[in-house]
């Protein structure tokens, strides 16, 4: 493989050593061998073993998740849902769609008080903030029908690993400590997580209860979930508060098959997901338009090839809250939306004079506010199959509740819905009917799960958390690696930047090149730091099966090789 090295970071041993027991990789290259990264060492080893016995990358994938539900709680999870792209070695492409969903008793004005004021603490933190979780079935979805090793074996190192405990890392250790008043205040009853004595990294985090839930699951399938005892107990801390989610919720809960959002790049196929995330028709809809300028002719992160991407984001994200939400309840118009014809008439107004006014490409009802845990797994295997999957709680450790006798954090995902029109989420989106809250209905993400197919093989395996900075993320990554040709390294671990129309403001990461943000200044565009964008997780590959796997330099993420 060839790249163009344009500066090389070695974030590679950055964070090594700072465990007593967990040692972190950043990049590792390899042939004929699958790999998986992720956003935790043993989430990622967890994945490589399964691997090591013959499993595929879907096994692998639904090893990993479980794992990060137990080692990663801040974001990995079974008490949330996710999004799986996946490709395999006979040439299929799908996107199964593990999504929460709002549950019966949900109505349009929940989260509005009597003056019809909107209060996003309640769609924020609590009971009343979460969606059904969908996790569960995603993962057994995913096994039926693409599993080689039993659903048993799959789970047990997520089991292992709750059981006997495992060492914190600095940042977890940190997070656990600085959450631990949320957690106190949302939970009555003993966590595992909170401690009389501060959190200090190589601390053992022992989850009891969450190993007796995964046990349930693998003893009695799903429905250890979604049925029977488990059942009660979430249907149970529901009632201990402001809760909503039934017995019937649980019990009717589905994945949904979707069909991949499928578009060419370049002379690449790109598939991602489709609705209800806004992911791949964002990246869709930015990748193109960025096209009409031929950005591969300028330079990474440079003044013209920046506020091409900047105006491609506005006016992608004003299409995403005037247009977007769950195509069982909406009408899907991605099709047009994605479409030269359409998007070469909203690129009219595009001048390298200055920057375009947010009201000049979408409606504008009210300024929003802007706030900022999700992570992505990426995985390939000997047998040429490959997995791009996003999971979240949304927000950091999702509500803060912890299910009694359960031992797993619950999701906040209710806030992904527009709560009213105009009324900004935690990550500052905003939204209309599209997005408006219906019983059954998933709420819109920004996840973007993506595999980039060469010859119709993989050749890019990507995705991060992010909230709404998901796609912009990825969107820069696949630039970075095909348009500007920087070194896998680079393409994750270059400065980021972030617009989503509103707010009028472009989000830069700290070392981001001064000399464009003043340029640009002098077109009208408003910068603010942002401490860092995303958690990438990347996999290249090329037609002899070499391959290099990268994980972010940003967190504790880590690749490992079967
Ligand atoms: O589905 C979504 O778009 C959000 N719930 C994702 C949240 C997220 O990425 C938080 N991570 N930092």
């Amino acid at each position: 493989m060839k790249f163009k090295i344009l500066i090389f970071l070695s974030f590679i041993q950055i964070f090594q050593a700072q465990f007593t027991n967990i040692n972190i990789v950043k990049e590792i290259h390899s042939k004929d061998k699958g790999m998986v990264v992720s956003a935790h060492p043993l989430a990622s080893e967890a994945g490589a073993k399964i691997l090591k016995m013959g499993g595929n990358a879907f096994d692998a994938a639904i090893a990993t998740q479980f794992a990060l539900a137990v080692v990663y709680p801040q974001a990995g999870n079974i008490g949330g849902g996710g999004f799986l792209v996946g490709t395999t070695n006979k040439g299929e492409k799908f996107a199964l769609d593990y999504r929460e969903t709002a549950p019966i008793k949900a109505s349009k004005d929940m989260y509005l008080d009597e003056k019809g004021n909107a209060n996003t603490d309640l769609s924020q933190n609590g009971r009343l903030a979460v969606g059904v979780p969908g996790s569960i079935s995603g993962m057994f979805y995913t096994h039926k029908k693409f599993g080689k090793l039993p659903m048993s074996a799959l789970i047990q190192p997520a089991i292992d690993l709750a059981e006997k405990g495992f060492a914190v890392t600095l940042r977890e250790a940190n997070l656990l400590n600085s959450t631990k008043e949320d957690f106190l205040k949302h939970n009555s009853h003993k966590t595992a997580f909170t401690k009389d004595i501060p959190w200090k990294q190589g601390d053992l985090l022992i989850q009891k209860e969450l190993a007796n839930t995964l046990k349930a699951i693998q003893k009695n399938g799903e429905k250890g979930f979604y049925e029977g005892k488990n059942a009660q107990f979430l249907v149970d801390e529901m009632k201990k508060g402001n809760g909503i989610i039934s017995l019937e919720d649980l019990k009717n809960y589905k994945t949904r098959e979707r069909k991949v959002l499928s578009f060419d790049y370049k002379g690449n196929e790109i598939i991602s997901m489709p609705l209800p995330s806004s992911g791949g028709p964002l990246l869709a809809q930015m990748l193109k338009m960025a096209s009409y300028e031929n950005l591969e002719k300028y330079e990474q992160n440079s003044p013209e090839a920046l506020q091409i991407m900047v105006e491609a984001e506005r006016r992608a994200y004003a299409d995403r809250a005037e247009y977007m939400g769950d195509p069982d309840f909406i009408e899907d118009k991605t099709q047009m939306l994605i479409s030269d014809e359409y998007l070469k008439n909203r690129w009219k107004n595009f001048s390298f004079e200055k920057a375009t006014p947010s009201a000049d490409v979408g409606n504008i009802i009210s300024q929003p506010k802007e706030s900022e845990q999700t992570t992505h797994i990426s995985i390939i295997d000997k047998f040429g199959n490959a997995a791009s999957i996003t999971t979240t709680l949304n927000g950091l450790y999702g509500s803060k509740v912890v299910v009694k006798g359960g031992g797993y954090f619950l999701n906040n995902e209710m806030d992904d819905f527009s709560v009213k029109p105009g009324v900004p989420n935690m990550f500052g989106a905003v939204g209309g009917e599209a997005n408006s809250i219906v019983p059954n209905k998933r709420m819109l993400s920004s996840m973007t799960p993506t595999i980039v197919l060469k010859n119709g093989k993989p050749y890019i395996v990507v995705g991060t958390p992010g909230g709404t900075t998901i796609p912009t993320s990825v969107f820069q990554s696949i630039v970075n690696a095909i348009d500007f040709k920087l070194s896998p390294n680079f393409v994750i671990n270059a400065p980021k930047f972030h617009h989503q129309w509103l707010p009028e403001v472009i989000y830069t990461e700290k070392n981001f090149p001064q000399h464009t943000i003043k340029v640009l200044e002098q077109k009208n565009y408003k910068f603010e730091n942002r401490n860092v964008i995303g958690r990438t997780e990347m996999i290249f590959l090329d037609e002899n099966g070499n391959a290099i796997a990268v994980a972010d330099g940003r967190g504790d993420d880590s690749v490992a090789v079967e």
